[in-house]
């Protein structure tokens, strides 16, 4: 069911891939800043196009990957967990997105205990709160999540290192229904493919090549499914299931091992 959203989104204005923490990152490949801006916008511009507010963050110009600001924090019911980078060089980040929050009058922002990337490892349904872990999130990150939400965690085990989040892997494309999901099953585990299989029987299965053109890093408003336009396998599977997929071209931000979803923290209530 569409319901209009509110994102947190910022600009690439200093986005660049000066280190490598995912295999997507490659130092030696130049990237296109004009152009990443440009994608970046109008990927800003097609949210407002759809109905949904945007709301920016300012960049910090010694913080290249802030530009994914999937990353810092999960908002549900107005209640914020904030994240805990892995890497030491996205450490500041966190800090900068809770700042945000408590001067935008969220009252409940919590500073984690665990490691865990925000809405990169972590994606809500209707009833719960899928986890992923295996290469950022602690696994100690989801029984914290469960008790700050209040809501059932389901911890999900990701084995290829080229789905190194959560959101590179599978995406809700309804958080009003439980078994509205897309994903793409050889990024995980067989124990969580399986339980994926038991939760979800009719979700949209990715290929491998939807899922490496970052197909499953989409955005959905239970209705309008924004996504890579290269994934263009999903097309087809989302219309036959009533949903209206959008897409759009993030080339530049694939660079740095992200896509739409990675560019856009959702704030839930
Ligand atoms: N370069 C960033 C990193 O490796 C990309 C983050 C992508 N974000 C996401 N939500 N998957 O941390």
């Amino acid at each position: 069911m569409y319901t209009p959203r509110r994102y947190l989104m910022c600009p690439p204005a200093y986005f660049a891939v000066t280190y490598s923490i995912n295999p997507w990152m490659d130092p030696a490949k130049p990237v296109d800043l004009p152009l990443a801006v440009a994608q970046w916008e109008s990927l800003r511009d097609t949210y407002r196009s759809l109905g949904h507010t945007v709301e920016e963050l300012e960049p910090d110009p010694e913080l290249p990957d802030m530009v994914y600001a999937a990353n810092g924090a999960l908002v549900v019911d107005g209640r914020v967990l904030g994240a805990r980078f892995a890497h030491p060089e996205r450490a500041r980040e966190a800090a900068v997105h809770r700042e945000w929050y408590r001067t935008r009058g969220f009252a409940e922002v919590r500073e984690p205990e665990h490691v865990n990337e925000g809405e990169g490892d972590f994606a809500v349904t209707a009833s719960w709160l899928l986890a992923g872990r295996g290469f950022r999130s602690s696994p100690l990150s989801h029984p914290e999540a469960q008790e700050f939400f209040g809501r059932p965690v389901v911890g999900l085990d990701l084995v290829d290192p080229r789905f190194y989040h959560l959101d590179t892997a599978l995406c809700v494309l309804d958080d009003t229904r439980d078994g509205a999901v897309m994903y793409y099953p050889r990024a995980f585990s067989p124990g969580s493919r399986a339980v994926l299989a038991r939760l979800f029987p009719d979700a949209v299965i990715a290929g491998e090549a939807d899922a490496r053109a970052f197909g499953l890093n989409a955005v959905s408003d239970g209705h309008h499914v924004v996504l890579p336009q290269a994934a263009v396998g999903l097309f087809e599977p989302l219309r036959e299931r009533g949903y209206e997929p959008v897409g759009v071209d993030l080339g530049e931000l694939l660079k740095g091992g992200g896509s739409v979803k990675c560019c856009t923290a959702e704030l839930r209530g």
